[in-house]
């Protein structure tokens, strides 16, 4: 599955028409000059060109089947596609719910459900009506939902409607993988502590916008919540990488976090759980 060239970036959109065009001329003769795109070394799409690669994801037959025939905007994202298969069929070594947050049109859902085959929980989150002007895309509206739910059906997926933020108490108790994508800081600040409470180690997050400058807000909040716990990677696709860990020694001092926790007879610490999440409902 070869990716497709894509200059539709909000900031890109911004720039003035001259700059537009000058750049899109540019990347236009880079791609002729590498083949980028082409089933070779190179590829431009998002939002970055890279040569001299490998790009293994071109050539997976299994990411391929999944694929489909995939638009051409789901095309032009493939590595990012990419990451959030492998982010998931690693995840599935680990106990836990697949949460989709931020799902719009399910597309990109539905290939990694493809891949991965899971056969767990699926609970995906999104307005899909209405949604904030940052975040509306051409297929927002009063059919979204009805259309997701149908697209989803072979994983029996939980589909909610609604502001996620209001129903994070409906989260699964235990989360093996995890895509965020709200284009929101302030909804994702909200969103990201409750899953990372639910998280199973090794179990791993996803963040679309992490690395783009347009939503550094939301990246500046995951780091401060994450402050003295495990790190998010920054990918070049533009995604963030998080991997809950086992237990959470604090970075700098080498000691526990001041969690509550309890000793055993013999001195060996055990973590309590504090709190008893509710069963999930099944659709709203
Ligand atoms: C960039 S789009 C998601 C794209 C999708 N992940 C994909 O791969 O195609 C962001 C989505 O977040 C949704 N969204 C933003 N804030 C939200 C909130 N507070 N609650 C629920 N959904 C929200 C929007 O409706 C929009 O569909």
């Amino acid at each position: 599955m070869n990716p497709s060239a894509a200059l539709f970036h909000k900031d890109y959109h911004e720039l003035p028409k001259e700059t537009k065009e000058e750049m899109r001329q540019l990347l236009q003769r880079l791609m002729e000059l590498t083949g980028a795109n082409a089933g070779g070394h190179s590829v431009f799409h998002d939002d970055m060109f890279v040569w001299f690669r490998n790009l293994f994801f071109t050539t997976d037959p299994k990411f391929d089947e999944a694929c489909g025939s995939l638009d051409f905007v789901l095309r032009a994202r493939l590595w990012r596609l990419y990451t959030l298969c492998w982010a998931c069929v690693q995840s599935l070594r680990h106990e836990g719910s697949i949460v989709d947050i931020g799902t719009y049109d399910g597309k990109a859902l539905e290939v990694v459900l493809r891949y991965a085959q899971p056969k767990r929980l699926v609970m995906a989150y999104d307005f899909f009506d209405e949604p904030p002007e940052e975040s509306r895309k051409r297929d927002h509206g009063p059919e979204l939902w009805e259309k997701v739910k149908e697209r989803l059906k072979p994983w029996d997926a939980v589909v909610h409607k609604g502001d996620v933020t209001k129903f994070l108490w409906t989260f699964p108790q235990k989360i093996a993988f995890c895509q965020i994508d709200l284009n929101d800081a302030e909804a994702e600040s909200k969103v990201f502590p409750a899953v990372y409470e639910r998280m199973t180690p090794g179990g791993i997050v996803v963040f679309d916008d992490y690395g783009f400058a347009r939503y550094r807000n939301s990246a500046l909040a995951h780091q401060k919540y994450l402050e003295g716990k495990e790190q998010i990677l920054e990918l070049p696709t533009g995604q963030g990488l998080f991997i809950k860990a086992r237990d959470t020694l604090h970075a700098e001092t080498g000691t526990m976090p001041s969690s509550p926790r309890r000793y055993g007879r013999r001195g060996l610490p055990f973590t309590i759980t504090l709190r008893q999440d509710r069963a999930s409902p099944i659709n709203l």
